[in-house]
């Protein structure tokens, strides 16, 4: 059986079709359910949704053998997971932003609030830029406007949510868009499935 994490929503949609075109159907999964859990006996495949954010827990845990998640996420929990494929979907780009009066004159520490405390700590810190990180959890926007930072460090898609809270974009940090990743042991015991699974999905990257 082979286990696949994911990500609820809109894109796990996209990626359930990739793997349904990959030879691993599960038609019970678009029966409108509050289920979680869908299984095609025959096909050897069980799938489930989960919160984005969780799929790398899933697969670094081996709950899941492979999985979608995000750059950002990867990158911020550095999870000990095998990244297989670039998947060109949810495409966005993490960057830092402000206030457009705001200016980094580099003076006094600068106040940034993100969810992704890891990827702000990362950049700064290659950069040589002293930093006070605020951990927040969502709403990040908000954080400049009310002075509870100088910046944030967050996801960036249409630019709608900075545009129309008077914020723009200092600088790109990193493009971001889901991969496939696969649990180290089961990339062992189950390896050759896995990587078929992989490259029908490969040819199937816009
Ligand atoms: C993300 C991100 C921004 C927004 C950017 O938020 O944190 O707020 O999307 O998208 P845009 O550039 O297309 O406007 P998300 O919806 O994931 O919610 P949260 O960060 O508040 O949890």
């Amino acid at each position: 059986m082979l286990n696949v994490a994911l990500p609820k929503g809109r894109l796990g949609e996209k990626v359930y079709a990739m793997f349904e075109a990959a030879g691993f159907p599960c038609p019970s999964i678009k029966e409108n359910t509050r289920k979680l859990i869908f299984e095609n006996e025959e096909k050897q495949v069980r799938y489930f949704w989960v919160k984005p954010s969780d799929v790398s827990i899933y697969v670094e845990r081996g709950a899941a053998d492979i999985g979608v998640a995000g750059k950002d996420i990867l990158l911020e929990y550095e999870p000990d997971v095998y990244e297989l494929l670039d998947l060109n979907l949810g495409k966005c780009r993490m960057a830092v932003a402000g206030p457009k009066d705001f200016y980094d004159d580099g003076e006094k520490t600068l106040k940034v609030a993100t969810k992704f405390t890891n990827i702000a700590a990362n950049y700064y810190n290659s950069i040589g830029r002293d930093i006070d990180i605020i951990k927040l959890n969502g709403s990040i926007e908000i954080a400049p406007i009310l002075g509870l930072s100088d910046v944030i460090v967050d996801i960036v898609e249409t630019g709608t949510t900075l545009k129309e809270n008077d914020l723009e974009v200092k600088t790109e940090i990193l493009p971001i868009s889901a991969r496939l990743i696969a649990n180290k042991s089961s990339f062992k015991f189950k390896g050759e499935l896995i990587e078929s699974v992989s490259k029908s999905i490969e040819k199937q990257v816009k």
